[in-house]
This record gives C-alpha cells, structure tokens and sequence, in this order.
C-alpha cells in the first residue's frame, strides 16, 4: 500500500512515534504486528516515512529524525551546501524569507545560523514538514506571487524545477526571481544554469560537494562579491574567477596532473586556478591543468603520471601492461570514442587501479595514464 502523505498524515505520524520507531520498510513480518495496533494506512505512512529517510541519509543531516514527502526530498537541498549558504547570508543580515521552502532543508539551517526565518510554500504538506523540520519557524502555506517582500531584509528563493525541461526552466521562473523587490536576493538554480539569464550585477556561485557538482546559487547586486565564483565543500574553499587573468600558459604534459572541480570549470576560473597552482595546460581548450611539482589544491583532483603517449589502443595496452593496471577509470575530454568499447579492447589484466585521461595535448589525441598523488 502507498500511502499518501498529506499534513493530516504526517501529524498523526508526528503523534505516534514509538510507530515510527518501530516501522521497517520491506519487513512484512514486522509490518503485519504493527498492523494489530494501528491502521494499516497508519503503517504504511510510516513503513513509507521511515523508507524516505533512509534515502535522505546521506544527504540530510539527522534524516532519521525528519519528516519528509517523496517529492520535497526529491528537490531539497543537501545539508552541507544550505549550511554554506546560511552562513554566508548570516554575515550580512539577520532575517530571510525562505521562498518555495519545500520541506524545509534549507529553511532550518537558515534558523539553525541564528537567522529569523520565515517559509513560504504552496504545498500544504511540504510547508507542515518545512515547519516541523525547523523546529518551528513560521510557515505561510501562501502562492508566493502573492506575497509581498518589499520590507524584507533578504529574500531566499528555491523555485521547483520543471521536470523533463532541459533549459532548466523553473516555477516560477528565474526572470521572476530575479526581479524581486528585494535589495538582497539569492537564488537557487540547476548547475548546468544558461549565465546569459543571469542579470548584470549578479553574482553566480558554481557550488560543488566534493566532486559533485550541486548548484549555481545567484547572489544579487547587494550581495555580489564577484561575478562568477567557485566553491567546492564541504572545506568551503571558494575561488573568484578574475577576467583580467591571463590565460594558462600551454605546454606539454608534466609530472602531476590537476583535474580541475566541476565548479571551476563551470565558473570559468581555471586559469585562476592555474596561477594559484603555477600550473599550465596541456592545451589551450583543455582543461587538465600540469605541474611538475606535487602540487595540493582543494579545487582539483591531483594525479601523478605514470605515462604520457599519443593515443592509440596498441601502445596505451603495453603501457597499462608493464604498468600491471588492471582497472581503468577512464576521464575524457576532447577525444571522441566509445570507452566502453576500448575498455574491452585494452584486455586489462593487472592488479592496480588507474586513471586515464582520453585527452589532447597540443591539439593531437593524447593520453596520460595515472594514479592518484599520495601526499607524506
Ligand atoms: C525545490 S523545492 C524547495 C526545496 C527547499 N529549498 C529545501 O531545501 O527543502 C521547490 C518548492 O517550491 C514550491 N512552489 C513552486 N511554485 C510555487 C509557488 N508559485 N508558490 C509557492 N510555492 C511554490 C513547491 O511546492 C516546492 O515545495
């Protein structure tokens, strides 16, 4: 039985937690004992409750304790990125208004900085979990068209996603969010975001947890500390891509290669990067960035070369061999091809793990087989 998890739902679940406690998702055994004591609609809201929070767990700090809908767990924000992003608000004002709220994962660390938060949502379940899940902040079950932020202090907009929609259009959409009449306003938006939708005076924050890209979050011009930046956590190191920076200078393969973050890339801050790191590119539309130092860098991944050839199946085979690799994780940029094909192709039969750039140097289809940099 699915069941539906509407405000009604969840507060009687919220009123019956040894239920909670004791539901186990895929355990008919134990679902048809509780089903002596409560109603079987009862179990299943909490059978489905407690599956939604194993979901969330490595996403959501204390998910066991939440209270969650399928859909406003699909879309909420992950712990470690809406605590960057209290902080950062915290620093400059003292309240927000948490617009399209969903269940609150962003809303509670916005209280949990010491802000006064106030959600919004149209959902009425979404806003009765954003509620629970902030240990009671208030939230207006409104349409947020309908509602007025003229006198706010800061305004927070986390618009839902349109699903199948891959200009990555929203509701409601970024023009509407970006023209709030707010002096401070920051906004959520999908990490493959089109910047020329961002207005002038907009700054946008590639942000990404560990390699994992998550978000563009747009600060407006009250805000702005830059144009385009890149922050990588959960350390929170952040990167300003500079437009007077020189382009990398290009030349051939070194020692150590940097496999520059997601955010970087997206934020256009790789010749920052390269001279922070006094890095080069192998070439000039590339973006593995070499040293031949071992360098230690929060916004890349650092590999060390084992090889560096011109691509070809036969010699990257005799490389792989006499380096005893056994399995490949392959990085492609700027080389065309199927790599699962090639993967049957190479016959690997050693006993280490390496990674190997399917890349160019200099223009010609390059390769560079690696390991990752260990650090004494
Ligand atoms: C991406 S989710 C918000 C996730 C939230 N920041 C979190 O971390 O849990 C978007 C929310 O916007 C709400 N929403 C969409 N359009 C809305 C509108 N016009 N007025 C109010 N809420 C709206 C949806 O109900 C959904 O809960």
């Amino acid at each position: 039985m699915v069941a539906v998890l509407t405000p009604a739902v969840l507060r009687r679940l919220a009123q019956t937690p040894e239920l909670l406690a004791a539901a186990v998702p895929g355990d008919l055994r134990v679902g048809a004992s509780l089903r002596e004591r409560w109603p079987a609609d009862l179990v299943a809201a909490a059978t489905q409750q407690n599956a939604l929070r194993a979901r969330a767990g490595g996403r959501l700090r204390d998910a066991s304790s939440m209270m969650l809908t399928a859909a406003g767990l699909e879309q909420a924000t992950s712990s470690a990125v809406a605590a960057h992003r209290a902080a950062r608000v915290a620093a400059s004002v003292s309240s927000v208004v948490d617009l399209c709220c969903g269940v609150g994962s962003d809303l509670r660390e916005f209280a949990g900085a010491g802000l006064r938060a106030v959600g919004v949502d149209r959902d009425e379940a979404h806003a009765w979990c954003a509620r629970y899940n902030s240990a009671g902040a208030p939230v207006v079950v409104a349409d947020v068209r309908d509602v007025s932020v003229g006198r706010a202090e800061a305004v927070y907009v986390d618009p839902a996603r349109r699903s199948g929609d891959r200009r990555g259009g929203s509701e409601p959409p970024l023009s509407w969010c970006q023209e709030l009449p707010a002096s401070r306003v920051v906004v959520k938006a999908a990490p493959g975001l089109d910047v020329s939708l961002v207005g002038s005076g907009w700054e946008v924050e590639f942000v990404a947890e560990g390699r994992d890209l998550k978000e563009a979050c747009l600060w407006s011009p009250g805000w702005a500390s830059a144009g385009r930046r890149a922050t990588v956590l959960p350390a929170g190191d952040s990167l300003v891509a500079d437009p007077s920076t020189a382009p990398a200078p290009v030349r051939p393969p070194g020692r150590y290669v940097v496999d520059p973050s997601p955010a970087v890339t997206r934020a256009g801050a790789v010749a920052d990067l390269s001279a922070q790191l006094d890095a080069w590119q192998i070439d000039q539309r590339i973006a593995f960035l070499c040293s031949d130092s071992r360098v230690s860098t929060p916004f890349g991944r650092v590999l060390e070369v084992a090889a560096s050839l011109p691509f070809g199946v036969k010699p990257l085979a005799a490389e792989l061999r006499r380096l005893d690799v056994g399995a490949v994780d392959f990085r492609r940029r700027g080389l065309a091809g199927d790599v699962e094909d090639l993967r049957r192709r190479l016959r690997l039969r050693g006993s280490r793990t390496a990674v190997v750039l399917l890349t160019r140097a200099e223009d010609k289809p390059w390769c560079l087989v690696c390991f990752a940099a260990t650090f004494s």
